[in-house]
């Protein structure tokens, strides 16, 4: 897809999926800033995306610091022009049983995702392309199924999408769309590493997804980079699953492979 001219601002995006996602947006000609948390990773993710030869910025900060987010969005969008496309993606996740998760641990991810989630979009709002911007932010199935281990996640996946639904309504008729992916279990990614630490508990979640295997970063870049484009035009306000149909299995597909 031709994303030649186009403003992006990816937050989460010197790693995993996010980075993944920037790279193939660098690559189809995009502008490209990205924001995360550590400057060894921002680096990293530079020189990858300079591979392209495009425009790239990187900016060394925490979600969950509003005036920082703020101020990376100011300076891409004072270099770029309007911001034409936004990724949300920064998260975080441990495997917990509720009893045993501290409140600490618990408010850990939901500021990094459900407080992060919204200081990205509000630091973005006013630095939109209006009308024509796409806003994704990247989620998981525990946004609806509950899953053992994971009540601190499920909490806020749920805030996330609703985070998304609720600025669908409020902004789409500034002719901003907005979006979530969910992606199942991802090869290579750290989620996954947490996720599924060892080969047994990996077997186990393959054998949850009625494809039978895990995705490839590719398969989500391929829903992102068509769900930010103008082909998706007349969609906002849903929640992607791209996940092999991991999440038809309901919980007991996931209860079994937590269990492994
Ligand atoms: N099990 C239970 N509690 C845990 C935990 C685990 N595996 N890891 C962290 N915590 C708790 C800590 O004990 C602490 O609570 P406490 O003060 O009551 O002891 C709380 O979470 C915060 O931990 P801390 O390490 O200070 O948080 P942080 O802000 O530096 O890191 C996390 C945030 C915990 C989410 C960390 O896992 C992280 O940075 N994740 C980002 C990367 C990531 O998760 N990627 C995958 C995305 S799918």
């Amino acid at each position: 897809m031709d994303y030649s001219q186009k403003n992006v601002f990816v937050a989460g995006g010197s790693s995993g999926i996010n980075l993944a996602i920037a790279d193939a947006l660098a690559s189809a000609g995009a502008r490209v800033a990205i924001l995360g948390r550590q400057q060894a990773k921002i680096d990293a993710a530079l020189a990858q995306l300079r591979r392209h030869g495009g425009d790239v910025r990187g900016f060394a900060a925490d979600v969950r610091d509003a005036a920082a987010v703020q101020q990376a969005v100011e300076q891409t969008a004072q270099d770029f022009g309007p911001l034409d496309v936004v990724i949300s993606g920064a998260a975080g996740n441990f495997i917990s049983p509720a009893a045993e998760l501290s409140p600490n641990g618990f408010k850990s991810v939901m500021d990094i995702d459900v407080l992060g989630t919204f200081h990205v979009m509000l630091a973005v709002w006013p630095h939109l392309r209006k009308p024509g911007a796409a806003i994704l932010n990247l989620t998981a199935a525990q946004s609806w199924m509950a899953t053992p281990g994971q009540i601190h996640v499920c909490a806020a996946k749920s805030g996330v999408d609703q985070i998304m639904r609720t600025l669908a309504i409020e902004w789409g008729p500034s002719g901003v769309r907005v979006n979530s992916i969910a992606p199942g279990p991802v090869a290579d990614t750290e989620g996954m590493a947490r996720l599924a630490p060892t080969p047994a508990a990996a077997r186990a979640w393959t054998r949850a997804v009625p494809l039978g295997r895990f995705a490839s970063k590719d398969d989500i870049v391929r829903a992102a980079l068509w769900l930010c484009s103008s082909a998706a035009d007349y969609v906002t306000g849903v929640v992607l699953s791209v996940d092999g149909g991991l999440s038809l299995g309901g919980s007991s597909a996931v209860v079994g492979a937590m269990a492994s």
